[in-house]
């Protein structure tokens, strides 16, 4: 199953290095937006195991609700950036995290594990891109002095 999340993971970070290759801002307004899914994911599967009666997890519910407060200020970064100027990206971005959202419920319900894996997928892999891409990226230091 990790190969499969490692896969899927792998593909949409490859998809937009593609299509965002030369637009760094929208390409992680992209990213962030799709970043925050699987915490909301989380928080829906836990608010629906309390509203059944099945388990009450509140220390989990505050820790994903952080996580998920954390992804916004990377998205507000982004935006204020310009990077959700185009109708196109938010459009992009806005589907593949609804499909992504789907995904990642059935996962969450089913092999909790796994999907708690697509997270540290996430911390190791699409913010740290966007703290090496604006450690490293000399187009975006440029266009920081201007
Ligand atoms: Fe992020």
């Amino acid at each position: 199953m990790k190969v499969v999340i490692r896969f899927l993971v792998g593909i949409l970070v490859f998809v937009t290095d593609i299509l965002y290759r030369d637009r760094p801002y929208p390409r992680f307004y992209v990213l962030e937006t799709i970043a925050r899914v699987p915490y909301f994911a989380y928080l829906s599967v836990l608010h629906l195991y309390e509203t059944v009666g099945y388990w009450r997890k509140a220390d989990w519910l505050k820790v994903h609700f952080a996580e998920t407060w954390n992804e916004l200020h990377h998205l507000l970064i982004m935006e204020s950036l310009g990077g959700n100027n185009a109708w196109g990206d938010r459009f992009l971005a806005q589907h593949l995290a609804l499909a992504y959202y789907w995904f990642v419920v059935p996962l969450y319900m089913l092999f909790p594990p796994y999907a708690y894996y697509i997270t540290v997928l996430h911390n190791c892999g699409i913010c740290c891109i966007l703290l090496l891409k604006f450690t490293h990226c000399s187009t975006l230091k440029s266009s920081a002095r201007d």
